[in-house]
């Protein structure tokens, strides 16, 4: 496994990479959900490159760029053997100048988690676009539990004539349901039981039942709706059930698709 961490060394990397290149971009604090993308990268290509960027972009002024969990030897430790090269720049070699012109979401990034965090999927769909255009894949593969981000990604893919294929993979769980997350690590104890509330509300499948679980609970339900998983406009026929909490101070996010996976 070869890790670089500059544009001129992952351009050599990259020139020696052999057949269909996949890439998984994440920001590092890797956990089972990541490691299923990169086994699943593997079966979509002959190569396969892995990102780890805390990406400074779609954080917002008061949201946790500083605090973000950034465990790089552990994350290697468990790249080893499944990824072909792992490139972990600096926000100087991913920013050499300032990033003033950047990728707009459009509207779908004002609604949810848009609405939320104002700006969050510029700065996604920026670091997306340069990140695919640094590792030029032939695939690049994301969790489907980020299902709002996947739409944007996809949006941008085609809207921007951007000569990638876009692979979703399904979540990943815990054996009781919680949606695996780099942000779980932020939980306690009492407040990991609490978040085994979303998968509940979804489970439900249905928007009034699943709202109804948060009635006397401490956790704080943002938004539970069932939206066009393009779109994500609030539908009656949509084909996902879309859902975010706070618990605690941890923002948490999961979905549900209604049809095809269902
Ligand atoms: O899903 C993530 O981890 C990030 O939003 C991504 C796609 C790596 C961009 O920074």
């Amino acid at each position: 496994m070869n890790v670089v961490s500059t544009r001129e060394e992952l351009a050599v990397a990259r020139k020696e990479l052999p057949g269909r290149v996949a890439v998984v971009m994440t920001m590092g604090a890797l956990h089972d959900g990541h490691v299923e993308l990169v086994r699943q990268a593997r079966t979509q290509a002959d190569s396969v490159v892995v990102t780890i960027f805390v990406n400074p972009l779609q954080f917002g002024a008061n949201e946790d760029l500083s605090t973000y969990p950034r465990t790089l030897d552990q994350d290697l430790a468990l790249l080893d053997g499944l990824a072909d090269v792992v490139f972990t720049p600096t926000p100087e070699v991913v920013y050499p100048t300032e990033a003033l012109v950047r990728v707009s979401a459009g509207a779908l990034g004002t609604v949810f988690e848009g609405a939320s965090r104002p700006g969050h999927f510029d700065g996604v769909l920026t670091v997306v676009l340069k990140l695919m255009h640094l590792t030029t894949p032939d695939v690049a593969l994301f969790g489907q539990k980020d299902a709002q981000q996947l739409a944007a990604i996809r949006r941008m893919v085609s809207d921007l004539d951007v000569p990638v294929k876009v692979v979703a993979v399904p979540t990943v769980r815990e054996p009781d349901g919680l949606a695996m997350s780099s942000r779980n690590r932020y939980l306690t104890d009492e407040q990991r039981s609490t978040a085994l509330l979303l998968s509940k509300a979804l489970r439900t499948r249905d928007v009034a039942a699943g709202r109804a679980l948060f009635d006397s609970s401490s956790a704080d339900l943002d938004y539970l709706e069932r939206v066009d998983s393009s779109t994500f406009e609030v539908t009656p026929e949509g084909d996902l059930l879309i859902i975010a909490a706070k618990v605690g101070t941890t923002r948490l996010l999961d979905n549900l698709p209604l049809k095809d996976n269902s």
